[in-house]
C-alpha cells in the first residue's frame, strides 16, 4: 500500500525539494494526477472551474466535501487539502472547528485551507490543537476580492507588503503547516519566503517560493481567459472540441456505430 504524505513531511520540504501542488475536483483527474503531484488542492475554484459561477463565494461546505469524498478515494500517494468555503470559518472558531472536522471526518482529506491573515491566526490555532492541519493562504485571497477591490495583485506598495508579511508571519506562528501565497510581488513573496518557516507555495507568486501550484484546467487550455502567470502545458480544449466534432460527424453521416461496436460483437478469428 503507497503511503500518503503527511502534513509533517510537507513541513520538512522546506528549504528542500519544491512542492508540486495542483487543483484536483474529480475522481477521473484524481487517478491521473496522483503519483505526479506532491499535494492534490480540491480548490474552491471549483466553483467557477466546475459549476460555472462568478466567483467562490456561493460555494458550500456540502459542495467541498462531495469533491473532497472523489478525490481522497481515486488517489493514494497524494496529500489531500480541501479548501474551507466562504461564510465556513469566518464568524467564529468554534463555526471553522464544525466545518473543517466535517471536511476531515467526510472525505478522509489530510488538511484544510482557509484564506486570511493575521485575523485568522486564532482560527488556524484552534484548528491546528484540536487535530487539523491547515494550511494557510494569504497575498490574493478570492473570498476577499470584494474588499481587495478585485483579483488585483498584492504588494504593490510598502503598505501592501507589510501586511503580506504580517500576515504570512501570524499564519505561520499560528501553526499552519505551509501556506499558499497568491498574486504576490516578486519581492515580497521572496520575503516572506525567507522569513517564514513553513514552505510558501506560490501562484502568481515567482519562483521564490518553496513549491507552486496551478488550477489544472488553467493550465490544460480547458479554461478560456486565464491570468498572465498561468503557463499552458496542454491545449485540451482543442482536443475536446476535435474528438467530438469527429464523433458528430460520424454519428450524422451513420458511419458510427460500425459493426465492431453493434452486438452481437464478433470473435476475432483464430486462423
Ligand atoms: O481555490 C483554489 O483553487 C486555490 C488555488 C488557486 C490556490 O485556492
Amino acid at each position: 500500500m503507497i503511503k500518503r504524505l503527511t502534513a509533517i513531511d510537507i513541513t520538512g520540504r522546506k528549504n528542500g525539494a519544491k512542492l508540486v501542488v495542483i487543483t484536483c475536483y474529480t475522481s477521473t483527474m484524481a487517478k491521473l494526477l496522483d503519483g505526479q503531484v506532491d499535494i492534490l488542492l480540491v480548490g474552491d475554484s471549483l466553483g467557477m472551474v466546475v459549476y460555472g459561477m462568478d466567483s467562490t463565494l456561493a460555494v458550500t461546505l456540502d459542495m467541498m466535501i462531495l469533491h473532497g469524498r472523489a478525490v481522497v478515494a481515486s488517489s493514494q500517494g497524494a496529500f489531500v487539502v480541501v479548501d474551507m468555503p466562504f461564510a465556513s470559518y469566518q464568524a467564529s472558531k468554534e463555526d471553522a472547528f464544525r466545518a473543517a472536522a466535517r471536511i476531515m471526518a467526510e472525505t478522509g482529506a489530510q488538511a484544510v485551507k482557509l484564506e486570511g491573515g493575521a485575523e485568522m491566526a486564532e482560527t488556524i490555532r484552534f484548528l491546528v490543537q484540536r487535530g487539523i492541519p491547515v494550511m494557510g493562504h494569504v497575498g490574493l485571497m478570492p473570498q476577499y476580492f470584494n474588499a481587495l477591490g478585485g483579483y488585483r495583485y498584492q504588494g504593490r506598495n510598502e503598505t501592501e507588503a507589510t501586511i503580506i508579511r504580517e500576515d504570512a508571519k501570524a499564519v505561520a506562528e499560528a501553526g499552519a503547516f505551509a501556506m499558499v501565497l497568491e498574486g504576490v510581488k516578486e519581492t515580497v513573496a521572496r520575503e516572506v519566503t525567507a522569513d517564514v518557516d513553513v514552505p510558501t507555495i506560490g501562484i502568481g507568486a515567482s519562483p521564490a517560493c518553496d513549491g507552486q501550484v496551478l488550477v489544472l484546467d488553467d493550465m490544460l487550455g480547458l479554461s478560456g481567459q486565464v491570468p498572465s502567470f498561468v503557463k499552458h502545458y496542454g491545449q485540451l480544449g482543442d482536443a475536446v472540441r476535435e474528438a467530438v466534432g469527429q464523433y458528430a460527424d460520424e454519428v450524422r453521416s451513420g458511419a458510427f456505430p460500425s459493426a465492431p461496436y453493434c452486438y452481437p460483437f464478433k470473435k476475432p478469428s483464430i486462423d
